[in-house]
């Protein structure tokens, strides 16, 4: 009986093993089925937020970015002390609040570099949730002010109109607006770290 009691209790130690080494597996894979529905959702709003035409204006660093391949800003355009331009050198002195797609300039209603606390490039699907959540980040924004901003920003909404010869996210600014719907009546669920999704 002790015996049996024993190579029970190795089997199910066994077994619990296994599957805790299974479930680490996956995340490092990146497998999202382990994900909660809220998590998931979130997974398609990182998608656009890691999009050039987002990302080209949300850096990390002294300078917006261009195309797809975000290279650097021509004619050495900084950030400057407001995230409009340095004097002189002012986002609005070219970006109208329109494309002036003959001249090839990508326009709309209050151009300017994100502030830095606003910056995503290198951030994974977890520190970028963490990020949007973080009012101290986020131009203190509820929960409630993000939906808003995604679904009514004029800049948010160039992305989807970027001008010629740029592309928009795949994902649309509908389905964007619904995953964060989602995201945000789950309970805004960070998703762990170590996935970036595209
Ligand atoms: C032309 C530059 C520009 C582009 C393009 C742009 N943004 Fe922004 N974004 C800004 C600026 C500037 C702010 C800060 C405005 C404010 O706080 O009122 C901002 C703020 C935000 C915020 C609120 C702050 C935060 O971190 O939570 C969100 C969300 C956001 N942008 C999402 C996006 C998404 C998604 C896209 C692409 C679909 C995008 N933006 C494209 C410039 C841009
Ligand atoms: C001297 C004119 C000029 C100034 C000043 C200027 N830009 Fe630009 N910007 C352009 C032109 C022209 C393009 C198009 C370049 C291209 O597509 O190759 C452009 C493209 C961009 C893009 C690329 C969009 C994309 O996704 O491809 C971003 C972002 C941008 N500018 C942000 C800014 C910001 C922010 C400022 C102010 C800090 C600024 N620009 C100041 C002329 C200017």
């Amino acid at each position: 009986m002790k015996t049996r009691i024993g190579f029970i209790a190795a089997v199910v130690a066994l077994a619990a093993l296994v599957s805790s080494g299974c479930a680490a597996f996956s995340i490092g894979l990146g497998v999202t089925k382990q994900l909660t529905p809220s998590q998931k959702a979130f997974s398609t709003v990182a998608r656009v937020m890691r999009h050039p035409r987002c990302l080209n204006c949300h850096t990390v660093t002294d300078f917006p970015r261009v195309g797809d391949d975000r290279r650097r800003h021509r004619m050495n355009v900084r950030r400057g002390p407001k995230d409009h331009g340095v004097p002189g050198m002012r986002c609005s002195a070219c970006h109208q609040a329109r494309n002036q797609d003959e001249a090839g300039v990508p326009g709309a209603p209050h151009w300017a570099l994100a502030p830095l606390s606003m910056g995503w490039e290198g951030l994974d699907d977890h520190a970028l949730a963490k990020s949007l959540l973080d009012r101290a980040k986020n131009g203190d924004r509820s929960l409630a002010d993000l939906v808003r901003h995604m679904a009514e920003d004029p800049l948010v909404g160039w992305a989807w109109a970027p001008g010629k010869g740029r592309r928009a996210p795949a994902v649309s600014r509908k389905e964007l607006v619904d995953a964060m719907k989602e995201w945000v009546a789950g309970g805004a669920d960070v998703p762990p770290p170590g996935i970036t999704s595209y």
